[in-house]
């Protein structure tokens, strides 16, 4: 619990009291976030260090990292920089042994780097750099850093920023969708067996695994959609193997969209990313009394793993880059 409050209103008093009986979180709280330097993971870095979490805001690019730790402290924000490249095993080992070695530990993880359609523009994303940053990334981090969460009454946080592209709907295939719907049987195997299917289908010009309303959009979206699937598989795998830590030492694992959001990656359309990073900041600071585990959220609401509605709302076409 962080300094109490001095009001004069008694009313008033006692709301900033159960205001601060709900901050579990103080200074000694750590924070990673992935993907910090710019768009979703620098407002959530921004968030989390505004409410006192301290952050360690990383990037693949030490440069980039360095500019935006610098904005942050400019206003006046508590904000670490490590390099991290989470397609990179030695960076990933680097970061955690540097965490190690200065805090000792951490209590939060915001898995949000990611690639997408439009990060390479003019051509279709190679299937490999999509998964192996979207869904790889997220595992081998998670793996890496899970022995660092330090016990604590409040619980530690995984929140993997995913999508609504990655709701089960999208999955075509009967057999692959139950699998990737049955939590008590789902490991880590079965998720990369369909995204070797996946990838076998596109090798060979054919559809498979996923239900996409046209070929150019499996084009643009598949290797896309399949990571976040995958990635929204990992958050169940993660959070059922985790599910019986006993009291004080428990990780809620959970995960999100963003909702469309101007950022590079959706070209500047969608609402702002103090709107994409609100579910994520929410997850990660809710009272423990609160958290639940291996959820798919959307605006600060549970929807489920299989939810379509939305995922093509957007104006998706208009999105496909040129070839
Ligand atoms: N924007 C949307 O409409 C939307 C919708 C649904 C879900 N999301 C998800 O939200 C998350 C954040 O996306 P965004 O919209 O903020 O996109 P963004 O502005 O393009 O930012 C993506 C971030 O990920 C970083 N990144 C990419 N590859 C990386 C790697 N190998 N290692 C470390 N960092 C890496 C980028 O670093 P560089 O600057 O070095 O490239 C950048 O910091 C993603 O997971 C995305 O899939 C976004």
């Amino acid at each position: 619990m962080t300094g109490t409050t001095t009001v004069e209103s008694p009313m008033l008093a006692t709301y900033f009291n159960n205001l601060n009986a709900l901050r579990w979180w103080s200074k000694d709280t750590i924070a990673v976030v992935t993907g910090g330097n710019k768009g979703i993971g620098f407002e959530i870095v921004r968030q989390l260090a505004s409410q006192g979490v301290t952050t360690i805001l990383t990037a693949r690019d030490e440069n980039r990292g360095q500019q935006a730790l610098g904005a942050l402290k400019e206003d006046g924000l508590d904000v670490v920089f490590h390099q991290l490249d989470v397609t990179d095993s030695k960076s990933i080992g680097e970061l955690a042994t540097w965490i190690e070695a200065r805090f000792g530990g951490i209590d939060i993880l915001v898995n949000n780097a990611g690639i997408g359609w439009s990060s390479l523009p003019n051509k279709v994303l190679a299937a490999k750099e999509v998964l192996d940053t979207n869904y790889y990334g997220v595992k081998n981090l998670t793996h890496a850093l899970l022995p660092l969460f330090r016990p604590s009454p409040a619980g530690s946080r995984v929140v993997n920023v995913s999508s609504m592209a990655g709701q089960l709907a999208v999955v075509g295939n009967n057999k692959w969708r139950q699998q990737l719907n049955d939590e008590d049987n789902l490991n880590e195997e079965v998720i990369e067996s369909i995204i070797q299917a996946y990838l076998k289908d596109r090798a060979e010009g054919m559809n498979n695994v996923l239900l996409m309303p046209s070929q150019e959009l499996l084009e643009a979206y598949g290797n896309y959609t399949v990571s976040k699937v995958a990635c929204n598989a990992h958050t169940r795998v993660v959070a059922r193997d985790l599910a019986n830590r006993k009291e004080g030492e428990k990780v809620f694992v959970n995960c999100m969209c963003p909702g469309v959001t101007n950022t590079a990656m959706s070209q500047n359309q969608g609402h702002s990313v103090e709107e994409g990073a609100d579910t994520a900041v929410w997850l990660v600071l809710l009272p423990a009394a609160e958290c639940v585990t291996g959820k798919f959220f959307l605006k600060r609401t549970d929807r489920g793993f299989v939810y379509i509605e939305e995922a093509f709302a957007i104006d998706a076409q208009s999105m496909i880059p040129e070839k």
